[in-house]
C-alpha cells in the first residue's frame, strides 16, 4: 500500500479541503495510508534557523521523505496558494530536499465557480523550481478542481457526497496509484 503525506491549505476548522482529505483516506483506505500532516504549527520558513530547526519541521520533513508520493489539497486565496501552504512547502525546499522526485498530486476546492485552477497553477509552477522538482502526475486529465463546494459536500457528515465528482476523483487516484509505482 502506498503511504501518503497530505497537505491540506487551510487551518479553518470546516475547511472544504480537509473534508476533501478526510473524504479521500476514507474512501482509498484498502488501496492508500493517506496520512494529514501538520502544518499548522510550523514556524514562518526562516533561513537561519533551517539547519537546526525546530521538532515540527522536522517532523513534517521525515515525513514527507518516507512516505510514496504527496497530496497537495488547497483552497485558492486570492488567485494563489495559501500562505501557510507556501510556508510549508518553503521548509520543504530546503537542507534535505525531500520532495525531489516524490509523486505527487494537486487538487482543490472553492465554493466558486474557478475550483482552484489559478492556485494549482501556481502550484505546480512552484512544485517544479530546483529545491522541489517534485514528479507531477500529468494535470491532462488528471484535474481535480472542485467548484461550487457547498452543492457537492455534506454539511451533517463533512464529506464528499457529489457522486460525480467523487467518480472522477476515482479515476485520478487510479492514475496516481499507477503512476507512483511506475
Ligand atoms: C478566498 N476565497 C477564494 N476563492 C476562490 O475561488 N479564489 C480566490 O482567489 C479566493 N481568494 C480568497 C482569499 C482569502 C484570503 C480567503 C479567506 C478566501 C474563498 C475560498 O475559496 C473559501 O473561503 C474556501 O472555503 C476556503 O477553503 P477552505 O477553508 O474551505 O478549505
Amino acid at each position: 500500500m502506498l503511504k501518503i503525506a497530505v497537505l491540506v491549505g487551510s487551518l479553518r476548522q470546516g475547511s472544504y479541503s480537509l473534508q476533501l482529505a478526510n473524504t479521500m483516506k476514507e474512501r482509498y483506505i484498502n488501496k492508500l495510508d493517506l496520512e494529514i500532516a501538520d502544518i499548522r504549527s510550523l514556524p514562518f520558513f526562516d533561513q537561519d534557523i533551517e539547519l537546526n530547526p525546530p521538532q515540527v519541521v522536522t517532523d513534517l520533513l521525515r515525513k514527507v521523505a518516507s512516505a510514496d508520493g504527496v497530496f497537495f489539497i488547497t483552497p485558492e486565496y486570492n488567485w494563489s496558494v495559501p500562505g501557510v501552504l507556501k510556508n510549508a512547502i518553503d521548509w520543504l525546499s530546503r537542507v534535505d530536499k525531500v520532495l525531489i522526485g516524490k509523486p505527487v498530486l494537486t487538487a482543490g476546492v472553492s465554493p466558486g465557480m474557478m475550483g482552484t485552477i489559478r492556485c494549482q497553477q501556481h502550484l505546480r509552477e512552484i512544485l517544479a523550481s530546483p529545491g522541489l522538482q517534485v514528479r507531477l502526475l500529468p494535470p491532462a486529465g488528471n484535474e481535480i478542481y472542485i467548484s461550487s463546494a457547498a452543492l457537492k459536500f455534506d454539511e451533517s457528515t463533512q464529506r464528499l457526497v457529489d457522486e460525480s465528482t467523487l467518480r472522477t476523483i476515482d479515476r485520478v487516484v487510479e492514475h496516481f496509484i499507477d503512476f507512483a509505482r511506475s
